[in-house]
């Protein structure tokens, strides 16, 4: 199974895929926890140059297929041999938030990047993707909150971070039968709950 987790700047995404991974492991499942930009050491690499430094550093073609060669590797030598070894993929980000940010925000044509994608993973997509919707406002401040040195897309204003946030909404909708919305600014717990039932359920009808 690949669940993928998806949502604006400190939407609480990274708390809840490492809280359902422990779950998993507690349970006795073999779980990876993995996240984009990133997973392999090549994508961590290339993370570094597109998470830090001024927003107009890099054109936003030439990021998207940084983000997409990212994930050529990231899929291809971490998240297939995982999925074909019968582990459960959670990725904290995945090809949904280069349509947002690249595609819906940035202007990059939307048949290109999925295009690429469909080359890379060959038309596999999540089977449950969990979208943290919170308001703009609270998760930036959460990540600025953070201090860490990761903030080139926190430095946006206030306008692309709501765009963010109704493309991913639209996603939702488009995707329905794979997506579940989240509200961000409940209790941790609380938001874990509901993705444990809602993976219980999905696992009873599959
Ligand atoms: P991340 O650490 O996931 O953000 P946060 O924890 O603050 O939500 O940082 C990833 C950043 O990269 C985030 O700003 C979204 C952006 N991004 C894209 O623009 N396109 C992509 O394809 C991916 C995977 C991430």
């Amino acid at each position: 199974m690949f669940i993928t987790f998806e949502g604006g700047e400190g939407a609480g995404k990274s708390i809840q895929a490492s809280l359902l991974k422990d779950f998993f492991i507690s349970s006795g499942i073999d779980a990876i926890l993995t996240r984009e930009p990133g997973g392999t050491l090549f994508a961590e690499e290339i993370r570094k140059t597109l998470l830090t430094g001024e927003p107009e550093k890099i054109p936003p073609l030439t990021e998207a297929l940084m983000y997409l060669a990212a994930r050529a590797d990231h899929w291809e030598r971490r998240i297939k041999p995982a999925l074909n070894a019968g582990k459960v993929v959670i990725s904290d980000r995945f090809h949904d938030s280069s349509i947002v940010y690249q595609g819906f925000c940035k202007g990059v044509d939307i048949n290109v990047l999925n295009t690429v994608y469909s080359s890379i993973t060959n038309d596999n997509m999540p089977d449950r993707t969990y979208l943290i919707d919170i308001e703009p406002e609270i998760g930036l401040a959460r990540s600025l909150a953070r201090n860490n040195s990761e903030t080139r897309f926190e430095k946006m204003d206030i306008s692309f971070h709501r765009k963010v946030r109704e493309a991913f909404l639209d996603l939702s909708r488009k995707y329905a039968d794979r997506y579940l919305v989240l509200d961000g600014s409940l209790p941790i717990s609380e938001v874990q709950k509901l993705i444990r039932a809602d993976l219980s359920d999905f696992l009873r009808s599959s």
